[in-house]
């Protein structure tokens, strides 16, 4: 009887989750999904329980939707538990987007000091959970969708003995912008991707098995609509991207066109006092008078205007994918064991992996990865273990170094600024500060 955990049942996003694994019922044949969530978010969670057991009725699969506040009862014996929570939630956001800005700094949520802050909140609970499946559900997967992905996954990697990969929607949405810039099906296309989470760079792209991604990078350039909806949407440059060799992410502006997005998010901020989280709180509002209705039965087509649509085509593509020992690649977070040879062994990486039933192997990557990447790439996981350290052991002087380090903050004197006020903000979500 295959079990699926939820931590953040109450999500918005959690009907996209209820249509992947409706979708996949007859591969993925789950019979219980444990939606958890805290007592603060009740309605949410009653809201999008009935919601989900209105789909499952809808589309006559025998699945049971079962919403709970007790973590425990949804751990025990599970065979996935995944994570979409957000600590100290759309508030907590709004804190980490504007925090920043007052120091002339990127706020976002997951790159940079937001997302630094992100991560402290995070990573005790998704400890916590961790040591709960040692205990209840030693071999189930935890596949961990909460941000920041790649450094939540490598604080599980490090601090605790579970089967875990971090997932994130992103190279899923890469292959589908690519599919439609070259008006091509998206199951045409295939990617190698080298990196860590929300800093990936495409480096080889093919269709029907010719390799076109010189022509992909030259059609990238300038061209809109290839990113996701919660980022800014610049062109490249086309000298730059020929130059760089490889196709960046949608995160990737933050870093290389940091006065931009900058200018673009302060000017936002300075008239309307707002950020992505006040856009999303919005949105949220939004669905959740949809999801209310007793007449809905599917997923809206609102929710595509979050930034994680196809979130659940990743995450349930991954848990068939082992539930079927299907042996075919992905690209998910893992433990880095040498594929990436200039990072350490132990930190997180995203990049393909073939999928089977005892998890994530990385495959070896064909492209030489240029000076250009792999600096990039150290700097920000060399931040992004520092973070880790400071997040589980509540290491001040780890997490200055951390900031200091981070491309987008780069002085020590901000850095500690930063540093304090992000502690003092949130204390009450850091148990080990
Ligand atoms: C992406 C990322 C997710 C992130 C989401 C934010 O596409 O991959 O990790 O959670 O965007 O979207 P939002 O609508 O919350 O701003
Ligand atoms: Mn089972
Ligand atoms: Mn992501």
């Amino acid at each position: 009887r295959l079990k699926v955990a939820v931590m953040g049942g109450g999500s918005s996003y959690t009907p996209e989750l209820i249509e992947g694994f409706i979708k996949h019922h007859r591969e993925f044949p789950v019979r219980d999904i444990y939606l958890v969530d805290i007592e603060e978010g009740r309605s949410k969670l009653e809201t999008v329980g009935a919601l989900a057991n209105r789909m499952i009725g809808k589309a006559g699969v025998p699945i049971r939707v079962h919403t709970t506040f007790n973590r425990r009862e949804a751990i025990e014996g599970a065979d996935f538990v995944t994570t979409q929570m957000r600590i100290g939630m759309l508030d907590a956001r709004s804190r980490d987007e504007k925090i920043p800005l007052k120091y002339g700094l990127i706020g976002q949520e997951t790159t940079g000091a937001g997302g630094f802050a992100k991560a402290l909140r995070t990573i005790p609970v998704i400890l916590d959970i961790a040591k709960e499946m040692e205990e209840l559900a030693p071999d189930a997967f935890m596949i961990n969708f909460t941000n920041p992905a790649g450094i939540v996954t490598e604080a599980v990697l490090k601090y605790a003995n579970i089967r875990t990969m971090g997932l994130c929607n992103l190279p899923i949405g890469i292959k589908m912008q690519i599919a439609k810039l070259c008006g091509v099906d998206v199951s045409e296309v295939t990617i190698e991707m080298a990196g860590i989470n929300h800093l990936t760079w495409t480096t080889r792209i093919a269709v029907s098995g010719i390799d076109i991604t010189a022509d992909v990078l030259n059609k990238a350039a300038g061209a809109s609509g290839l990113t996701m909806k919660n980022i800014p949407d610049f062109g490249w440059d086309a000298e730059f991207l020929r130059s760089l060799g490889a196709l960046p992410c949608s995160y990737h502006r933050y870093y290389y066109m940091k006065d931009l997005v900058f200018e673009e998010m302060n000017k936002a901020f300075l008239e309307k006092g707002t950020t992505r989280a006040d856009d999303v709180r919005r949105v949220e509002t939004e669905l959740f008078e949809l999801y209310k209705d007793p007449n809905l039965a599917v997923k809206p087509p609102q929710l595509q205007q979050r930034g994680g649509a196809y979130y659940s085509e990743a995450a349930v593509n991954l848990m068939t994918s082992i539930y079927n020992d299907k042996k075919d690649i992905q690209t998910v977070n893992v433990r880095n064991n040498g594929i990436l040879p200039f990072l350490p062994d132990e930190v997180s990486v995203e990049v393909n992996c073939v999928i089977d039933a005892q998890g994530a192997h990385p495959v070896q990557i064909g492209t030489p990865i240029a000076p250009q990447i792999r600096g990039l790439m150290q700097v920000v996981k060399a931040y992004e273990e520092l973070t880790v350290k400071a997040a589980a052991e509540g290491d001040y002087s780890a997490g200055l170094q951390a900031l200091t380090l981070h491309p987008l903050i780069g002085s020590a004197k901000l850095a500690k600024q930063v540093l304090d006020e992000i502690i003092d903000a949130n204390i009450r979500y850091l148990p080990q500060f």
